[in-house]
C-alpha cells in the first residue's frame, strides 16, 4: 500500500467519502528547493518557537498532545498531529512557558468564535498536517480543510497550489466558520507567513553555505516517528529515502 495504514488513517479522516465542496483556491511562489515544505511540514519543533498566533492563542502549547509520524516503511510520508486543548485559553503551566518565546499572558482575540473549535471528526487530533511523498500536503487544521500541491519550479524555488474544501453536506453556519477560519492559511495565513519567510532564509543560508553536506542535529541517530517534538527523525527519514532512490 502506498501510503501505510499509520498515514492512511489520518488521510481517511479527512476523505470520508463524504463529497466535497470547494470553497477557494491560493496560489505562491516561495523562494525555496521544493523539499523544503517536507521538512517544515516534518519539524514539530519550531512551530512553538516561530508561530506566535499558534502559541499565544493557545492553539498549540507545550504540554499538548502531540505526535509526529513518519510511515514506517520508507519514512517518505508523514503526518503531524496535535491535540487542541479543550479550554480555548488554557491555563499554561510556568514551565510550559519558559519554552514558547513567543507566549504572551492575557492576550485575547477580538472575534472568539476564530478559535472554535467544533469537533466533527472520530480522531484525538485537532490538528493533522499530512506529508505525501512527493507532493500533496493534506491540511486539517481544527476546522479548515484543504490540500496544498507542490510544484518544483528550479532548485530554489517552488509554486504552491492549495485547494481549501469543507463538505457537501455542510451547514451554511459551517461554511462560514471555515471561511472564517481559512485565514490562519494561505500564502498571507496567520500561521503560513512566518513559515514562508523562515524557509526562504534557509534557502538563503544553503546558498551561502561553504560546503555541501548539511546535518539534522536533533535527536541524532533517530530516524521516523519522532518520540518527542525535540526531533529531527521523520526529517532524516524522508532524506534518507530521498538519497536511496536518487542514488546518493
Ligand atoms: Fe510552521
Amino acid at each position: 500500500m502506498y501510503l501505510t495504514p499509520e498515514i492512511l488513517k489520518d488521510f481517511d479522516v479527512v476523505f470520508n467519502g463524504k463529497p466535497l465542496k470547494i470553497l477557494g483556491y491560493y496560489k505562491n511562489e516561495l523562494p525555496c528547493n521544493w523539499k523544503m515544505y517536507h521538512e517544515n511540514l516534518k519539524d514539530p519543533y519550531h512551530a512553538t518557537l516561530l508561530h506566535s498566533f499558534l502559541v499565544v492563542f493557545g492553539l498549540l502549547v507545550a504540554g499538548n498532545d502531540s505526535a509526529m509520524i513518519a510511515d514506517p516503511v520508507h519514512g517518505r510520508h508523514g503526518t503531524m498531529a496535535s491535540a487542541k486543548k479543550e479550554d480555548k485559553y488554557a491555563a499554561v503551566s510556568d514551565e510550559n512557558k519558559k519554552e514558547m518565546r513567543s507566549y504572551h499572558e492575557g492576550m485575547r482575540l477580538q472575534d472568539d468564535r476564530f478559535l472554535e473549535y467544533i469537533k466533527e471528526f472520530d480522531s484525538p487530533w485537532s490538528v493533522t498536517m499530512q506529508t505525501i511523498w512527493p507532493n500533496l500536503i493534506v491540511q486539517r487544521e481544527m476546522n479548515t480543510l484543504g490540500v496544498r500541491q507542490i510544484v518544483p519550479n528550479g532548485p530554489d524555488s517552488m509554486l504552491m497550489q492549495w485547494t481549501m474544501f469543507g463538505y457537501e453536506d455542510d451547514t451554511e453556519e459551517m461554511t462560514r466558520h471555515r471561511l472564517r477560519q481559512g485565514n490562519l492559511m494561505g500564502p498571507a495565513g496567520f500561521l503560513g507567513l512566518e513559515d514562508n519567510e523562515a524557509m526562504k532564509f534557509v534557502q538563503e543560508g544553503v546558498r551561502r553555505s561553504s560546503t555541501e553536506r548539511n546535518v539534522l542535529k536533533l535527536d541524532p541517530g533517530h530516524v521516523g516517528t519522532a518520540n518527542s517534538l525535540i526531533s529531527e527523525s521523520a526529517i532524516r527519514a524522508m532524506y534518507q529515502y530521498y538519497r536511496n532512490v536518487m542514488g546518493f
